[in-house]
């Protein structure tokens, strides 16, 4: 079954996404991730992107769409998990015309909740691998001896939209954007609500409960 996972910045998507790909051999699809790839790339859509990125702001609809559409074709008929789109309900609704030009159907959509004051605290603590991307916490996940438990790389950075005023300006986008995806999924009766709070691995049970 391919799935939406969405939520709110920070509500553990990126988290529960490499989960479903290291055990249910899921594709991941992050739109973020393929921002962040395009600005190492030094591309121009990646200049383009870290001009919103930085701000905390969504890159322009069309850009973003295009990308989607290009990942859709490429991956074949793998499972996948959309982390990251759609971000809108303009989104979504090119999201489900995509899905048709590629004879592809979202089974469900796994809305992660967790609450604001929590958000801001994993966000703001958040720390990655440069090298490999594995995710980390400074108090909650730190990584063992300030390397990658992953890949061993002491590589670890803090985004840059991780930064007090762009996650101000990521959360207020997020209730005023993607919130309403509720609603639209709830119409089309493939919206799955889950706690996102408790252990990552708590969370996981929660959502592969949803996908059976
Ligand atoms: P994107 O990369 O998608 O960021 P986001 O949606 O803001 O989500 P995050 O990656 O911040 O959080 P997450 O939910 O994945 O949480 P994570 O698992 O890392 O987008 C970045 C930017 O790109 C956007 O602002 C926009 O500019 C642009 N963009 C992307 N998509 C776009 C689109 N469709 N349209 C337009 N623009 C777009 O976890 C966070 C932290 O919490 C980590 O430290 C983790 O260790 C910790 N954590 C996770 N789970 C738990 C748990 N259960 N308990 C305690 N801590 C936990």
């Amino acid at each position: 079954m391919n799935i939406l996972l969405f939520g709110a910045p920070g509500a553990g998507k990126g988290t529960q996404s490499a989960l479903l790909v290291e055990r249910l051999k899921m594709h991941h699809i992050s739109t973020g991730d393929l921002f962040r790839r395009a600005i190492k790339g030094q591309t121009e859509l990646g200049m383009l992107a870290k001009s919103y990125m930085d701000k905390g702001q969504l890159v322009p609809d069309s850009v973003t769409i295009d990308m989607v559409r290009e990942e859709l074709k490429r991956i074949g008929d793998k499972d996948f998990i959309l982390d990251g789109f759609p971000r809108n309900v303009a989104q979504a609704e090119a999201l489900d015309v995509l899905l048709k030009e590629v004879n592809r159907d979202i089974g469900k959509a796994l809305f992660l909740h967790v609450p604001m004051s929590d958000l801001v605290e994993r966000l703001s603590g958040r720390r990655l691998c440069r090298a490999c991307g594995a995710v980390y916490h400074v108090t909650a996940k730190p990584p063992t001896g300030g390397k990658c438990d992953n890949c061993g790389s002491a590589d670890i950075y803090q985004r840059d939209d991780d930064k007090p005023e762009a996650i101000t300006t990521r959360l207020q986008v997020y209730e005023n954007s993607t919130a309403p995806l509720k609603e639209y999924y709830s119409n089309k009766k493939k919206l799955v609500e889950l706690d996102g709070r408790g252990k990552e691995e708590g969370v996981f049970d929660r959502v592969k409960a949803a996908l059976s």
